[in-house]
């Protein structure tokens, strides 16, 4: 395995927009057609591809909390694994590198991210990370954060 995260552009917009995952977890992550364009107008959010060497994998979204409307917390908003490629590790692994890059990047010293109660698979890839129960419960879902 040898995962990679890549910024969207306009070279691999088309690929990422045609990821899916289960029909069973439609309800658990918008669109990456959404994310992206959610990103054209909060530009703090940053689309990304996860590949696991040249093959695109999955993508996730990250970011700053929008400092006119939210209060610049770090959240890693979306992440999906197409249907293909779940359960070999690269949803993990895509994690892992994400907080590194936020640990080098940013400021911060927490890390957000929400799901839907009954989505038993993320919480917990979360939780094996260390992400830990805020207690907090935000439009239907549960925040839990990890301390850097
Ligand atoms: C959640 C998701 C990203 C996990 O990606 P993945 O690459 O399949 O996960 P990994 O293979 O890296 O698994 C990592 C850990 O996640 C958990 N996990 C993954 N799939 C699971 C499943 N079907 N049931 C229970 N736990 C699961 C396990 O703890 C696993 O560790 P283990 O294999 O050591 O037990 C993927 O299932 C997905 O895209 N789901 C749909 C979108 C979604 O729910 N996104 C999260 C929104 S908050």
């Amino acid at each position: 395995m040898n995962i990679i995260l890549s910024e969207i552009s306009k070279e691999n917009y088309l690929q990422s927009i045609k990821l899916r995952v289960l029909p069973d977890q439609e309800e658990f992550v918008a669109p990456n057609v959404y994310s992206i364009a959610q990103s054209k107008f909060y530009s703090s959010w940053k689309p990304t591809a996860v590949y696991n060497d040249n093959e695109m994998v999955g993508f996730l979204m990250y970011g700053e909390d929008d400092i006119n409307e939210g209060d610049g917390t770090i959240w890693i908003i979306r992440l999906m694994i197409d249907e293909k490629f779940q359960g070999k590790g690269y949803g993990k692994a895509a994690m892992l590198k994400i907080i590194e890059h936020i640990k080098t990047n940013y400021r911060q010293t927490e890390i957000f991210v929400s799901f839907v109660p009954d989505n038993v698979a993320a919480k917990k890839l979360y939780e094996s990370i260390g992400f830990e129960d805020t207690g907090r419960f935000e439009e239907g879902e549960s925040v839990y954060k990890l301390k850097l």
